[in-house]
């Protein structure tokens, strides 16, 4: 690891001197304004997942804006979904010396070797809506109340379908994010812990059998995964019968789900969508919720997130204590992580003009 990370210091330094002395180590976005203290103009190193979605491009500039806002320069990367190239990405930062990191994982176990490093260089870390699992070395987590987005989600089916009126017996299917990101099993036993007693009376069947966390999984929330997965159990088991409910984790994937079910025939007279959830409120979702298909969403206000990071990482450099308001539930297996959790928030037809638009979050067009 050292001879590592020594050779990217060296091929760091040998590209700076190629370069005007601006350019090292930084990012055009930055500020130039410093901040208070010995944290004046450092530089703060952003490691997202992916930008395949739309969210998490919001989230890395939002989270550019908060800290140049506080007069830091920042350093934004994306690992496509690649686990090895966001260690590679977060080696490098280390090695440009940013002075604080904050992380949204691809793989929350991947980052061990990586942020010993951090440590070892003095670098907080904060990890970034998904928490990262197995190192001591993550400081502080900002994320939204996980469970509650599952709770949101199987409450509205429950409610949707009339359960809570004795209607029933219904058709459900499940689906759960990436086995590798900590969120799944949150949202997903969030979901289980409001569906279970449905499930127990048989008001609700999950037809296909896959009630298993284990079995409806989608590696890398990939919407194709979870089409291909719909697909086959639309053949499988739905011969006869149909789909009442399909409990999605993720826009994305309720994206792939009404694909198929597309393809299946539904969305018709004879044969009406089911009542379909999904997470982050993503602009196609919205869309799609407006015209009658997916049926509801979890909102989750990610520029209050950047806000809550931003806040963690100054407090950090200036030796202050974050503000968090959980201290009990974030367990990574090496510790409880101190966190700052917010409020997620359902939203369907009836609502997304209020929550989405009238707070500024989307403008009407972008919805059209
Ligand atoms: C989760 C996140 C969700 C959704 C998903 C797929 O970690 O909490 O809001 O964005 O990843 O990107």
């Amino acid at each position: 690891m050292r001879t590592r990370r020594a050779a990217l210091t060296a091929i760091a330094s040998a590209s700076c001197l190629a370069l005007t002395l601006s350019a090292c180590g930084q990012n055009s976005e930055g500020g130039s304004e410093g901040s208070s203290g010995s944290t004046k103009g450092a530089t703060i190193g952003i490691s997202m997942p992916t930008k395949s979605s739309e969210r998490w491009i919001a989230d890395g500039n939002n989270v550019v804006k908060e800290l140049k806002a506080k007069g830091y320069k920042t350093k934004l990367v994306y690992g496509e979904d690649e686990p090895d190239q966001q260690v590679s990405q977060i080696e490098n930062m280390i090695t440009q010396d940013v002075k604080a990191l904050i992380v949204a994982a691809i793989d929350n176990k991947s980052l061990g070797n990586v942020l010993q490093e951090a440590k070892d260089a003095g670098i907080p870390v904060i990890s970034y809506d998904r928490l990262i699992l197995g190192t001591d070395n993550v400081d502080y987590y900002a994320s939204f109340d996980n469970e509650k987005v599952g709770e949101l989600q199987a409450t509205y089916i429950v409610d949707k379908l009339g359960l809570k009126d004795g209607k029933g017996p219904f058709n459900i299917e499940l689906f759960a994010g990436s086995n590798d990101d900590n969120n799944t099993k949150y949202f997903f036993n969030g979901a289980m812990k409001v569906l279970k007693p449905y499930i127990d009376d048989k008001k609700l069947v999950v037809k296909s059998g896959q009630n298993q966390l284990t079995q409806v999984t989608t590696l890398r929330w990939d919407g194709a995964t979870a089409q291909r997965r719909m697909d086959d159990i639309l053949t499988g088991t739905y011969k006869s019968g149909r789909v009442d409910a399909v409990l999605s984790p993720y826009d994305g994937i309720s994206i792939g789900i009404i694909s198929a079910l597309k393809s299946d025939g539904y969305g018709t007279s004879s044969k009406p969508w089911p009542v379909i959830t999904g997470q982050d409120a993503e602009v196609a979702s919205v869309k799609s919720i407006k015209a009658g298909q997916q049926t509801q969403t979890v909102f989750k206000d990610i520029r209050e997130l950047a806000k809550v990071a931003a806040n963690m990482v100054d407090a950090s450099l200036n030796d202050k204590k974050p503000e968090v308001n959980d201290t009990k539930t974030y367990d990574n297996g090496s510790k409880v992580v101190p966190a700052y959790l917010l409020q997620p928030v359902s939203v369907d037809k009836g609502n997304w003009q209020k929550e989405l638009v009238d707070s500024g979050f989307y403008k009407a067009s972008d919805l059209n």
